[in-house]
């Protein structure tokens, strides 16, 4: 049933090309670069009346819904909130007229999920879930439903639906875009036209494995783990961090990159090992000034950027790299090689990859 593979979590992380052309198939017309719009939940009317997005959710989920807060406030210009479900049934929270919903849920029984939808429906707003399971909770009560085709995940730790719900959200946002005037069709078809590569990109990241493998090999042995970035790097770095500290039991975390400064960089000491998110074009050089200032304080580094980078590659002393895409899509393709690194640093300690201990794959309790 794992086909070959030791573990589940390594088997999925390699069918990620497939639940990314899964996930995107149905939506675009790879002939004429459009979206197809029989599987598009909103009509353009239903868009123009959008004054605001609330995305709910937990875990990897909400970390996918970071980095659609950033595609949709980018590209849409939509206001958006992303706020972690078991916050929000419990703050007293405010829907304003006009928004919509969006829930993100692999599984669609996560218990705090369902409630914040309840809440937010109470509320008046538009529900549009995404999910990998049909027929689940989430599913059955949304107003409407994207979704997401990643296949059954059965290893704890999430991965093929984490970009798959990337696949979703980065479809979504240029769907409400081109019907809000803000993306001409032009701009439609070379957004469309590049995201129909990344699955292949994705089966390229995956022939890193021996150099990820060699590396976690070195470096298992680590207490603490940071990780930095900045933008859609930042939305990459907590999602990361997650993978690495629930499977192999390492101290992590994750920061805003130029948070740093702001406390986090006293607990950098010689030996602590610093991943930094640098895929981001607008913002490379701030986070190489970052990986400058934990260099010069001993930490180890490595960075994850696109193939051609050369701004990252001096500074560091080890680099991953992911073919080079549309800034907008790196989401999907660096978080490969994390995933990747949390595996095997787990391997290499000995840990029940598949099922870590403490943790179910639905939290159905809350
Ligand atoms: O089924 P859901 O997407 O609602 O699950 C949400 C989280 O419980 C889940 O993503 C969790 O954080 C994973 N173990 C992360 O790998």
């Amino acid at each position: 049933e794992k086909g070959g593979y030791a573990h589940f979590m390594i088997k999925e992380i390699h069918e990620q090309p497939a639940a990314l052309r899964d996930t995107m198939s149905p939506h675009v017309d790879p002939e004429n670069y459009t979206i197809r719009q029989q599987e598009m939940p909103l009509t353009r009317e239903q868009v123009e009346d959008i004054a605001g997005i609330t995305i709910l959710a937990c875990g990897t989920a909400y970390h996918a819904g970071m980095v659609g807060k950033w595609l949709f406030e980018a590209m849409a210009r939509i206001p958006v909130e992303v706020d972690i479900a078991s916050e929000f049934r419990y703050r007293d929270p405010i829907i304003r007229p006009g928004t919509l919903c969006i829930i993100i849920s692999q599984s669609g029984e996560t218990a705090d999920t369902i409630a914040a939808m309840r809440e937010a429906k109470r509320q008046g707003a538009r529900i549009l879930a995404i999910t990998n399971v049909v027929g689940s909770t989430i599913a059955r009560e949304a107003d409407q439903v994207i979704y997401t085709w990643a296949g059954p995940e059965i290893a704890v730790a999430s991965t093929k639906a984490y970009v798959s719900q990337v696949m979703v959200l980065t479809i979504l946002a240029a769907d409400i875009a081109h019907k809000r005037g803000r993306m001409s069709d032009e701009e439609l078809r070379d957004y469309v036209k590049e995201l129909l590569t990344i699955p292949d990109k994705a089966a390229k990241v995956l022939e890193m494995n021996s150099e990820i493998q060699r590396f976690a090999h070195k470096h298992f042995d680590k207490r603490s783990v940071f990780y930095l970035g900045r933008g859609l790097d930042y939305a990459l770095a907590l999602e990361a961090s997650l993978k690495l500290k629930e499977i192999s039991y390492i101290h992590s975390e994750a920061y805003a990159a130029g948070e740093l400064k702001h406390g986090t960089i006293a607990l950098i000491e010689p030996g602590t090992l610093v991943v930094s998110l640098v895929t981001q074009s607008k913002v490379i050089e701030k986070t190489i000034s970052n990986i400058i200032e934990v260099k010069v304080r001993g930490a180890e580094t490595l960075a994850v950027a696109f193939e051609g980078d050369t701004k990252a590659r001096e500074e560091v002393k080890y680099l991953f790299t992911v073919p080079k895409t549309s800034d907008l899509f790196a989401p999907m393709l660096a978080i490969i090689p994390m995933q990747m690194l949390a595996y095997y640093m787990a391997l290499e300690k000995g840990c029940d990859i598949d099922k870590p201990r403490n943790l179910a794959k639905s939290v159905t309790v809350e």
